[in-house]
């Protein structure tokens, strides 16, 4: 006999369980209909590497999902410790043009926006998406690696930011418990 199903557990203890899963922090990038959209993620995976994959979970009415979608391709710039101002600005419900207004980028092949100063930026095709209760799942295939610059990672743990006293040493941000 199978034992009986449990309920799912309680979302507000489970977002804060996840918070001590310490990540790196990306933006994820497309342009499509002529137009740039990016947000803030951290839900990004490694899931293949042959051939290269990677995997995105996006909000379901994020903003962006309409446009990476439109545009069958997307960028994800990874931040380093000194771009947590990109962090903040590409986490706020703007405009797509106020998001991006001012802030430095080049294009990948496919024309996808990479942020410059990044530690290291893909380009992937868009190969599956598949939508999970609130979240759409991005599977993309890499055609595009772009290493970046040598410096420490913007970390997020616990709903905040750590920064990195050197590459190989990670402190939490000042006002941090
Ligand atoms: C550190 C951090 C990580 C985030 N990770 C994700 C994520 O993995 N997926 C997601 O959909 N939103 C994530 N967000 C929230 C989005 O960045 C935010 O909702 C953004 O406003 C969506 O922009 P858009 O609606 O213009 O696309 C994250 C925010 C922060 C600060």
């Amino acid at each position: 006999m199978s034992p009986p199903t449990r309920p799912p557990a309680d979302p507000a203890r489970f977002r804060a369980l996840m918070g001590r899963w310490a990540t790196g922090v990306s933006v994820v990038t497309a342009r499509g209909g002529g137009a740039d959209a990016g947000l803030t993620v951290n839900a990004f995976l490694s899931v293949a590497l042959d051939p290269p994959t990677v995997l995105v979970s996006l909000q379901r009415d994020a903003d962006t999902l309409p446009v990476l979608a439109r545009a069958g391709h997307f960028g994800v710039s990874l931040l380093a410790a000194d771009q947590r101002a990109l962090s903040e600005r590409f986490a706020r419900t703007l405009p797509a043009t106020e998001k991006f207004a001012g802030v430095a980028l080049h294009r990948g092949p496919a024309g996808s926006p990479l942020l410059n100063g990044h530690l290291g930026a893909l380009e992937c095709r868009v190969v599956d998406q598949r939508p999970v209760h609130d979240h759409v799942l991005v599977l993309g295939e890499v055609v595009h690696v772009e290493p970046g610059r040598d410096a420490a990672p913007l970390v997020f743990f616990r709903s905040g930011y750590a920064e990195a006293e050197g590459v190989d040493r990670l402190r939490l941000a000042p006002g941090r418990g």
